[in-house]
């Protein structure tokens, strides 16, 4: 037979860290480590444990090249267990799955490190709030006691021979910015206006113009900045609570200022919605949520394998966030953004393919509540006053 293996693969040494009571009795610190190589390649959900002569005789397989195999030969018997895991695949073997995506990977521009960073960070059915509670990171009380002191919140390192500025006069931009707080507390009785809804997307997401090259070669203008130009994020919306539109998930087209329902296997429900968030109840109510996905291939395909494209892609998202944060305080709304997320529901839900469609945050916006039930930081008290406080 002719195999060839994955064309992106790391090895990581990994080493497990357990409690067992008997060392520790036997005079030890009662942690018993272990050593393990994992296998990583992009294309496969999870990493694959291997020994040593697995990870030496892949390491020396190419990538390319198609290699020859006797069938029956201990070589055979070695590459077995590594064909059935998906790092190595035969030319002659049926179409798989895993062979799908290795195939869309190898034709893509990913870097591999960011490829891998990419797969390996998206999450399945995560609960962030019992991972909070279990890790007793839960208050800023329990993060002191349980983290220690952290690193200075401001860095001192050049704190010499410097001077004060001058303070700005506050202005309307000044209180717009003092009024981004992050929204923990929505108010689910009463919609959002669909002007409201249109505005906020607009000016998010919306090109302000285009700058047409040829046939085939489009530079949108937006209101945030975007690495080449490119603009690869894509605004998928779980509508919720907006007056005139069924609830449902739609998609925000940026150059036409238009939604679109997306057709998927997901029936919107309360479940769904909390475990899109990570569990996360405080953004569960939110009127609007919007998914961030980012089409790496278009930013991919100026940037190849460019070692920075990855960060520049993710950059892009935050400049949304706070862009969507300011448009919906601008118009007496709260907003937030969360990447404590399960992205593959969300992959699911919206038929993204993690190759080309990257899920990188979700945020949100809508009405705040009246009253404070989840801690939001606004220590001037700009969105709260003290006495409205719950917690
Ligand atoms: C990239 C990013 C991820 C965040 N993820 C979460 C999150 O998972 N859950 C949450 O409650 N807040 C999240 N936040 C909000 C921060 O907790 C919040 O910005 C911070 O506490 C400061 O509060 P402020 O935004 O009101 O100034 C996130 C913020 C950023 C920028």
């Amino acid at each position: 037979m002719l195999i060839r293996r994955c064309a992106m693969l790391y090895f990581e040494a990994r080493e497990d860290v357990e409690f067992d009571l008997a060392l520790l009795v036997a005079g030890g610190t009662g942690l018993a480590r272990t050593q393990r190589c994992l296998a990583l390649a992009p294309h496969l959900e999870q990493p694959v444990e291997i020994d040593a002569t697995a990870q030496a005789w892949l390491a020396q397989l190419s990538p390319v090249e198609w290699t020859e195999v006797e069938d029956g030969s201990d070589t055979a018997a070695q590459a077995a267990p590594l064909l059935q895991e998906g790092l190595i695949f035969r030319h002659d073997a049926p179409v798989t799955s895993h062979a799908v995506r290795e195939a869309s990977l190898r034709e893509s521009y990913w870097h591999p490190l960011a490829a891998v960073m990419h797969a390996f960070s998206r999450w399945e059915g995560v609960d962030a709030v019992r991972n909070m509670q279990e890790s007793q990171t839960e208050t800023a009380a329990q993060m002191r006691q349980t983290l220690g002191p952290p690193p200075a919140e401001a860095s001192t390192r050049w704190a010499q021979d410097g001077r004060e500025l001058p303070l700005v006069q506050d202005d309307g931009f000044d209180e717009l910015l003092a009024s981004r707080v992050t929204c923990r507390n929505f108010d689910g009785s009463r919609a959002v206006p669909l002007e409201l809804f249109a505005k906020t997307l607009q000016r998010t997401f919306g090109a302000t113009g285009a700058y047409r090259v040829g046939e085939d070669l489009v530079f949108l203008k937006k209101n945030v900045p975007s690495g080449g130009g490119l603009h690869p994020t894509e605004a998928y919306l779980v509508v919720q609570n907006v007056e005139g539109l069924d609830p449902g998930l739609y998609h925000y087209r940026g150059d036409q200022h238009r939604i679109d329902p997306v057709a998927g296997p997901v029936t919107l429900n309360r479940d769904w919605v909390m475990d899109m968030l990570g569990q996360q109840h405080w953004f569960a109510d939110a009127h609007v949520l919007v998914v961030l996905a980012s089409r790496f291939d278009r930013t991919f395909w100026k940037y190849r394998r460019h070692a920075k494209s990855y960060r520049v892609v993710t950059l892009e998202a935050g400049h949304l966030s706070q862009t969507l944060y300011l448009s919906a305080t601008k118009v007496g709304m709260g907003a937030f953004i969360t990447a404590a997320i399960n992205e593959k529901a969300i992959e699911r839900a919206f038929s993204l393919d993690p190759v080309t469609d990257g899920v990188l945050a979700v945020c949100g916006f809508g009405w705040r509540a009246a009253t404070m039930t989840t801690t939001e930081l606004d220590p001037a008290g700009v969105i709260w006053n003290l006495e409205d406080r719950a917690g």
